[in-house]
């Protein structure tokens, strides 16, 4: 499987991964998905908001057991953050029709659309959707950095975007879903594990920075005429540091634009885009505030107007104890638990369905880059994890 996946949507030049939503690539991976569950005789269905699944047994049964994560990536992304669910979970089902497993109940591969908003800015739209979370007016509304609306990018890929929305019938027939995923942070090689499981995804957000200023000469105009959005912007991303630092939260400018971007001109306007996220909502806050108050105090010296929106906000998800417990009975009490800073569907749809994670151990604990990696070993010995979660689950 990874064979065939390893070069959709990777960059020649960064080795990285651009597997961006309702792309090119993106469609190689939907390809690949489908192919996958049509090798196996799994029944194939795209849900209305473009989610795959395919299914082992009648999913009308209902009490379903799900698997699966994500194939998109961020710009340059790694080959494990999504795609490492999505082999898992077709290995473990080879796995147990290896063992022999009796299926007391529908199983599911599942590959959410669109999960890092890569693209349209928000993360997670297609559980997001499903669950309720985004309504399909909101969805309509978003935009790629061209102009594109998601509706337009769907319709471009070859699907109709007509019934976007929830779909609680779908999420209904679930009766636990386990998302596996690379750790993106070293816990578990500190702790010397090849598996563990999650405890709780922190709270977190996207938050637009507008600094407007005046574009000007840059030869010509002296330094105290300027109105220079560059200066703010610049300020508040080392008070950004700053202030996440002293409250141990976590902040991140990853994105910017500049008009009019020319070498030789002050600019009129510098948007940044901060993520920021804590383990807890009035750390979030507070640090989000002060890191506008910062902005607004620096624009006021700078002659720069400062304006924030927040563009998205995933509160505290706490992964239900009974689900919880059962995996760590199912792994013999051994897999350490621990929280994570990084969103996943699994978190979305903890409100819908009983959610449960399982992490593989990253040795670098590089992720969202080109030198993500994680051990074959610990891949299969993620496998073998999921297989008997799955087995504990779908078989009693
Ligand atoms: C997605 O991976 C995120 O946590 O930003
Ligand atoms: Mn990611
Ligand atoms: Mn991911
Ligand atoms: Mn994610």
């Amino acid at each position: 499987m990874w064979r065939d996946l390893a070069p959709l949507g990777r960059h020649a030049a960064t080795g990285g991964y651009r597997r961006h939503a309702w792309t090119p690539a993106d469609a190689d991976c939907r390809a690949w998905f489908a192919a996958q569950a049509e090798s196996r005789g799994l029944a194939y269905e795209l849900d209305r908001n473009g989610n795959q699944w395919a299914w082992l047994g009648d999913p009308a049964a209902g009490d379903a057991v799900v698997t699966g994560s994500h194939l998109d990536s961020v710009p340059d992304g790694g080959a494990f953050d999504g795609p490492l669910g999505v082999v898992s979970s077709f290995a473990a089902l080879d796995e147990l029709r290896r063992r022999g497993a009796e299926f007391g109940k529908p199983l599911a591969v599942v590959n959410f659309g669109d999960e890092e908003g890569a693209r349209f800015g928000l993360a997670c739209v297609g559980s997001r959707l499903s669950a309720g979370q985004l309504t399909a007016e909101q969805a309509r509304e978003l935009r790629d950095a061209d102009g594109v609306s998601l509706p337009e990018a769907m319709e471009r890929a070859g699907y109709d975007p007509g019934a976007i929305g929830p779909d609680p019938e779908r999420l209904g027939r679930i009766g636990a879903f386990v998302e596996l995923h690379v750790e993106q942070g070293r816990a578990l090689d500190l702790s010397g594990d090849a598996v563990g499981i999650a405890s709780a995804i922190w709270p977190h957000g996207r938050w637009r920075f507008d600094f407007r200023g005046e574009a000007n000469h840059a030869g010509t105009t002296r330094l105290e005429d300027r109105r220079d959005p560059m200066l703010t912007y610049a300020n508040t991303v080392l008070a950004a540091r700053k202030k996440a630092r002293l409250a141990g939260a976590l902040a991140t400018f990853g994105k910017v634009a500049v008009e009019p971007n020319g070498v030789n001109a002050i600019p009129s306007l510098v948007r940044g885009w901060l993520d920021s996220r804590a383990a807890d909502q009035e750390t979030l806050d507070r640090v989000v505030a002060e890191i506008e108050q910062a902005a607004a105090e620096r624009g006021a010296r700078d002659g720069v107007d400062v304006s924030v929106v927040r563009e998205s906000f995933t509160p505290v998800i706490e992964f239900g104890h009974a689900l919880r417990d059962e995996l760590s009975a199912l792994l013999g009490g051994k897999a350490p638990v621990l929280a994570t800073g990084a969103g996943h569907d699994a978190g979305i749809l903890s409100g819908t369905v009983p959610t449960a994670m399982l992490f593989v151990r990253n040795p670098t604990g590089v992720s969202h880059s080109p030198d993500e990696t994680a051990a074959e070993d610990d891949c299969l010995a993620g496998v073998a994890a999921l297989a008997d979660v799955l087995e504990g689950l779908a078989c009693r």
